[in-house]
């Protein structure tokens, strides 16, 4: 706890970089991320299992900025043994993918069959560490996170998914869109995690085509209401609050999550313990269900158990380079790296790192200072993986690596050659 202050205080001024990187490597140290001797043995429980108490001081010590509106909301119902979203009934586990045959029967009229839904909620939890994650990858692609107006019309559209960036699996299945009981036990269309995180079917991988505005314009428009500001997003972006107030951010990779030292691009939850992410992850879906029902919280747990692992496949992801780079020229990027980029992307911490203040980057501010979860900072991301990330930064703003380079990302100056360097190295991360 003396930790999390004493981090909580530092976040801006830029001379503590370096401090920064030491405690998110000290921070990613006790997440346990990566597999080494704990692989095997997976502890009977966790303190996010086991009370409100303690899921109380985990949401506490995640709001660092208890003031922000997204902070009271979940400060005034979360985490206590006696009142709030802890007495909400377990939300349903049993969902099954939405088909194209779905979507044709919707698209005709026909109403929305239940069919056979498979229940997720385990009977006995695993006892392993791949146990957790298999579950956690379950929940990821098949747990309903909420269901939408727009994505009920979005299911009833099939012949506007090529436009809208959908694209239905080879079996026939959508991804990202399942069917589940909803209240008064009705069929209903529900969203899950790939939705936006399975891009190009990689599960984790933000999806750089869906355009969620268009969806939600066109849903909009057929209802006689004018939502055409939402066609400014694009593909690959979405406005995730409910403020107001625009606040359009890019769809981000899960890859690097284990090292995360805060969650979300203007950072507004810090990561202090396992845990975090569950508590992140129960609220969410109790919002999306309207505060009506809450997870079975072991799925939550499998869920961040299996993000925090998540690796990227590198082998569908990264495009190889070509010409390929020489040793040298990586190695001198690497140094190039160490010396001008590591301070903040901490090579030990999955290239990311703390929290800068936005107006020291050249990028535009407004996510940084939006009144719901504006900490007026962006946090330095992950570069795992970076070469296969494009487009880069909060709202996907800038196009390549060679481009944020040359004059977007105001930190070094650097010339032709160093900037070949740098490249070199960057592809092998
Ligand atoms: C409608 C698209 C959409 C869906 C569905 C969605 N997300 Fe996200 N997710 C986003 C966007 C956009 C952001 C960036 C928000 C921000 O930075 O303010 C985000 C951010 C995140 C982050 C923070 C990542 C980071 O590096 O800081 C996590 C973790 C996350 N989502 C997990 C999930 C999980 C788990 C689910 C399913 C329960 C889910 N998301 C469903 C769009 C979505
Ligand atoms: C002062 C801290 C700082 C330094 C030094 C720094 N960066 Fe960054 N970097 C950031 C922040 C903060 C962002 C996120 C900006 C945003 O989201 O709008 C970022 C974003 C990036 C991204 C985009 C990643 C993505 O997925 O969107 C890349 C690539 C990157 N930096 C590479 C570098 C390289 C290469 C160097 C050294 C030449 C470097 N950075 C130096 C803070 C820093």
């Amino acid at each position: 706890m003396a930790l999390l202050l004493l981090r909580t205080q530092l976040v801006h001024p830029a001379s503590r970089y370096r401090l920064l990187a030491a405690l998110t490597l000290l921070l990613a140290a006790s997440l346990g991320a990566c597999d080494g001797p704990l692989a095997a043995a997976e502890p009977a429980t966790t303190p996010y299992l086991e009370s409100a108490t303690e899921r109380r001081a985990l949401l506490e010590a995640a709001l660092w900025q208890p003031e922000l509106p997204y902070s009271r909301e979940l400060l005034d119902s979360y985490g206590f043994s006696d009142l709030g979203w802890e007495l909400l009934p377990e939300q349903t586990s049993a969902s099954r993918p939405l088909t194209v045959t779905d979507a044709k029967r919707l698209e005709a009229g026909l109403g929305l069959t239940l069919g056979e839904l498979t229940e997720h909620a385990p009977v006995e939890l695993p006892t392993s560490r791949a146990g957790w994650r298999a579950l956690g990858e379950t929940v990821f692609t098949q747990l309903p996170l909420r269901e939408d107006g727009y994505l009920t019309w979005l299911a009833s559209r099939p012949s506007r998914w090529p436009d809208l960036g959908v694209t239905p699996n080879a079996d026939g299945t959508v991804r990202g869109l399942v069917v589940f009981q909803a209240r008064n036990s009705r069929p209903a269309v529900g969203v899950t995690c790939v939705f936006c995180h399975g891009g190009d079917g990689i599960v984790g991988r933000g999806d750089r085509e869906l355009d969620v505005g268009a969806i939600r314009a066109e849903h909009a428009a057929e209802g006689g209401r004018d939502m055409s500001e939402l066609l400014s997003w694009g593909p690959g972006r979405a406005d995730v609050t409910d403020d107001g107030v625009p606040s359009v951010t890019a769809i981000p990779d899960m890859w690097g999550l284990g090292h995360a030292q805060y969650l979300n691009h203007s950072g507004a939850i810090a990561v202090s313990a396992p845990g975090t992410l569950a508590v992140r992850f129960e609220t969410q879906y109790i919002k999306g269900h309207r505060m009506r029902s809450r997870p079975a919280r072991q799925l939550m747990w499998a869920m961040e158990r299996f993000l925090t692992g998540l690796q990227p496949p590198r082998e569908s992801l990264t495009p190889t380079p070509s010409p390929t780079p020489t040793s040298d020229a990586i190695r001198a990027g690497r140094q190039q790296f160490n010396a001008t980029c590591a301070g903040c992307h901490a090579p030990d911490a999955g290239f990311s790192g703390g929290l800068v203040a936005a107006d020291t980057l050249a990028v535009d501010p407004a996510v940084a200072t939006t009144p719901e979860r504006g900490t007026g900072s962006y946090k330095v991301p992950s570069l795992i993986a970076v070469s296969a990330n494009a487009p880069y930064f909060h709202d996907g703003s800038m196009p390549s690596l060679e481009a944020l380079l040359e004059s977007g990302h105001p930190f070094g100056v650097l010339d032709t050659q160093a900037r070949q360097h740098l490249l070199a190295y960057l592809h092998t991360l």
